[in-house]
């Protein structure tokens, strides 16, 4: 069994300068295919779910586990954390309970002081079980799971004062959106990345890891310049989606008696599947993470 929390993977990340992916599961096979990818690659991984992909899924409890039950059935020796994305306070203490080991609770619609307020309660739960909490300052703009947002870069006081609480690594608005970005984004905010992530390695007394949202679409090298900055987790959904969709719908579309015929599901979604895992090991390997087993 290799199912950890995600404190010491990504902190060890951070310190090594590269980052781990956090990659968003809808289904047995979508997590299986994350991780196959996270084996083949030996990186240690986070499979992430929404509250949307919860709910499809059948609770938090089903969530946590099928990653166990797969960690176990596919051999998998990699360490993997069960991560909650964009976790409301109650999902996040019912996320705890089901068995997951990495929570983002995302009060970023919330006053700051009420979300710095929520996240240090959720802190003491968490440490107290060996869990590891993610929160947000800023927001994220784009679309997931139906939630659209504008998008708001971070504060550095208040990413300052969201470090100071103990969380454990911390997501930051720096123009990055969930979901396709559109033909005239500007790219990440790189510089003011650098003086947050300066900033809160202070408040911290060690390097503080940052998470990057919205992973799908940025540019390999923006990437990489924001792991030197601090980020050490990244997120990712659309990019696998998109492989998945395109994959499946080739397949399908490319012959009459697959149409017609072949209406097992384990022979048409395989396809989609061998999609999700080249994807995620290609974002592996660009986040520096492969051969990473620590
Ligand atoms: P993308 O769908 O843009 O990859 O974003 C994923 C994400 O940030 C999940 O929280």
């Amino acid at each position: 069994m290799t199912i950890v929390s995600g404190a010491k993977m990504i902190q060890t990340a951070r310190e090594h300068g590269y980052a781990i992916g956090a990659f968003n599961t809808n289904n047995l096979e979508w997590t299986q295919a994350i991780l196959r990818a996270a084996q083949a690659q030996q990186a240690p991984v986070l499979v992430a779910v929404s509250m949307g992909a919860i709910k499809y899924m059948g609770g938090a409890k089903v969530v946590a586990d099928l990653v166990r039950n797969l960690d176990y059935g596919l051999n998998i020796t990699v360490p993997v954390a069960i991560h909650l994305d964009h976790g409301s306070f109650e999902m996040a203490k019912e996320a705890m309970a089901a068995g997951f080991t990495s929570i983002m609770f995302d009060g970023s619609d919330l006053p700051i002081a009420e979300n710095i307020l929520k996240t240090k309660e959720l802190v003491s739960w968490a440490h107290g079980r060996g869990i590891a909490i993610e929160a947000e300052v800023g927001s994220i703009g784009g679309e997931e799971d139906g939630i659209v947002g504008a998008g708001e870069i971070a504060s550095i006081d208040e990413a300052k004062a969201m470090t100071a609480v103990g969380v454990d690594y911390l997501a930051a608005g720096i123009g990055n959106i969930h979901g396709q970005y559109p033909a005239n984004w500007t790219g990440l905010k790189l510089a003011h990345l650098q003086a947050l992530g300066a900033a809160i390695d202070e408040v911290r007394g060690r390097p503080m890891p940052i998470v990057l949202h919205g992973g799908s679409g940025v540019p390999d090298e923006q990437i990489q310049e924001a792991i030197t900055y601090g980020v050490a987790k990244v997120n990712v959904n659309t990019e696998a989606q998109l492989a998945f969709h395109q994959a499946v719908r080739d397949f399908v579309l490319s012959d009459e008696d697959l149409v017609g015929k072949n209406y097992d599901p384990r022979k048409f979604l395989k396809p989609g599947v061998d999609a999700i895992q080249a994807a995620v090991e290609e974002r592996i390997a660009v986040f520096g993470s492969a051969g990473k087993v620590n």
